[in-house]
């Protein structure tokens, strides 16, 4: 079996490396860390290359419609068409469907404009919650108890400072709760969670200072039951499948809710169309070489005859690069890899997935973007993980690196 795998970050090098385990894999276009891993990557386009199955990572391309282009081909694809990815590619459509389909969700409004939007600010209660409503790579996103902060930000956003993403803004009641990432596979019947994962969204320890794309995850969350799977598919997942259905969006891919656990239940947070990063560097792990079989009957509708059975638990601590989330800073050299772009001195069970990497001319592995690696931890229990995580991180080393110290931290101490 052939696979091409579209996209370029550490969840694309993950789900490569799973892939592999079992199929012949190639990476479109993939980065240098992938490369030297042994994965074959390529610069030629998805479109034009032979595959029995295409996984698309990143939403651009899904919003952008690749996925019908490639089914026109007849190749089998795991990521929704542009209808599906709609999910993702607007907050406000989402919302919207949300109302239709029942999901519980925080409540809303939809703005173009400063005035009403800062007068339905004044109506609203900390924490405040201001979107933009297209794409920003998750940093559209303001969350604060500081009403000041809050003005400013609506200002800030309806200036035009994420562009056309934020010529609509959203602003939304605020959560409480704990935040969970659970992922599902849709083949366009039938539907199959994966284990829950964690994400860590801002850039500081504790939660503090801003949000980013995802500083580290762990998974399974060992504290979320499996009554709560069952509660978080049954409330969420499942009015959101049969408002596919009604219509008429054949979804078959990953659906991601990013829930908020409250004390009335679990509430959407938002949909992705798309594997979750760094969620991803730590499920895959999870599932070993069942990976290609699992994403090649979800794309051909065969869901119901696999079976989905996680192992062990994983952790995943992201590096960053200088400047990060506001900037990024390329040329760092990165020590404490090897010519393969993994330890240089192994450790059991982790993986060190590429980002933003690429070879200096020296070819030494240097930093080329914000999130720079994903390295991952699996290991038969979640402090195990998390152990050899840090360990590993404390191996690998650049200027003005940013990372978080606390990942999984208060999972291990069953207190999160
Ligand atoms: P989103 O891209 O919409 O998931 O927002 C990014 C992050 O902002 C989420 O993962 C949450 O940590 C936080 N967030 C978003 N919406 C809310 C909300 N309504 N209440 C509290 N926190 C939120
Ligand atoms: N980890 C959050 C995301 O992938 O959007």
């Amino acid at each position: 079996m052939r696979v091409v795998v579209v996209g370029s970050g550490g969840r694309e090098h993950a789900l490569a490396w799973g892939l592999a385990k079992t199929a012949d894999v190639l990476v479109t276009p993939g980065n240098a860390g992938m490369a030297a891993h042994g994965l074959t990557c390529t610069t030629t386009p998805a479109t034009e290359l032979d595959a029995d199955l295409v996984v698309i990572g990143p939403e651009q391309p899904l919003v952008e419609g690749l996925a019908q282009q490639l089914r026109a081909q007849g190749k089998a694809v795991l990521g929704p068409n542009a209808d599906g990815a709609q999910l993702e590619g607007s907050k406000a459509f989402m919302k919207d469907f949300l109302a239709a389909a029942g999901v519980p969700t925080a409540a809303y409004g939809t703005f173009h404009e400063a005035e009403p939007a800062l007068a339905f600010l004044e109506t609203m209660t900390p924490p405040y919650v201001i979107k933009t409503d297209g794409l920003a790579a998750g940093k559209g996103v303001l969350v604060t108890d500081s009403l000041d902060e809050a003005r400013a930000d609506v200002q800030h956003k309806l200036a035009g400072a994420f562009g056309a993403a934020g010529a609509t803004i959203i602003i939304e009641e605020g959560l409480i709760g704990e935040e969970c990432s659970l992922m599902v596979l849709c083949d366009g019947t039938a539907v199959r969670a994966l284990a829950p994962s964690q994400d860590f969204k801002r850039v500081g320890d504790g939660g503090t200072g801003p949000n980013t794309g995802g500083m580290g995850a762990y998974g399974p969350m060992p504290h979320v039951a499996s009554s709560v799977v069952d509660d978080m598919m049954t409330r969420v997942l499942s009015p959101t499948l049969s408002e596919l259905q009604r219509r008429g969006i054949d979804y078959r891919g990953v659906l991601y809710a990013g829930v908020m656990l409250t004390a009335n239940g679990p509430k959407l947070l938002e949909y992705n169309v798309r594997f979750g990063d760094p969620e991803t560097e730590v499920l895959i792990p999870l599932y070993g070489d069942q990976v290609a079989e699992l994403l090649l009957a979800t794309a051909t509708g065969r869901l119901d005859t696999v079976d989905v059975t996680p192992s062990g638990a994983a952790v995943t601590v992201v590096l960053a690069s200088h400047g990060y989330p506001e900037s990024s800073r390329r040329g760092d050299v990165i020590t404490g890899l090897a010519t393969n772009g993994q330890l240089a001195e192994p450790l059991p069970g982790v993986t060190i997935f590429h980002a933003g990497t690429a070879l200096d001319d020296a070819g030494r592995f240097v930093t080329n973007g914000g999130r720079v690696l994903a390295v991952t931890a699996h290991a038969v229990d979640l402090t195990t993980a998390r152990e050899r995580a840090y360990q590993a991180v404390g191996q690998i080393d650049f200027p003005g690196r940013v990372l978080r110290h606390d990942i999984a931290e208060l999972a291990t101490k069953g207190s999160a």
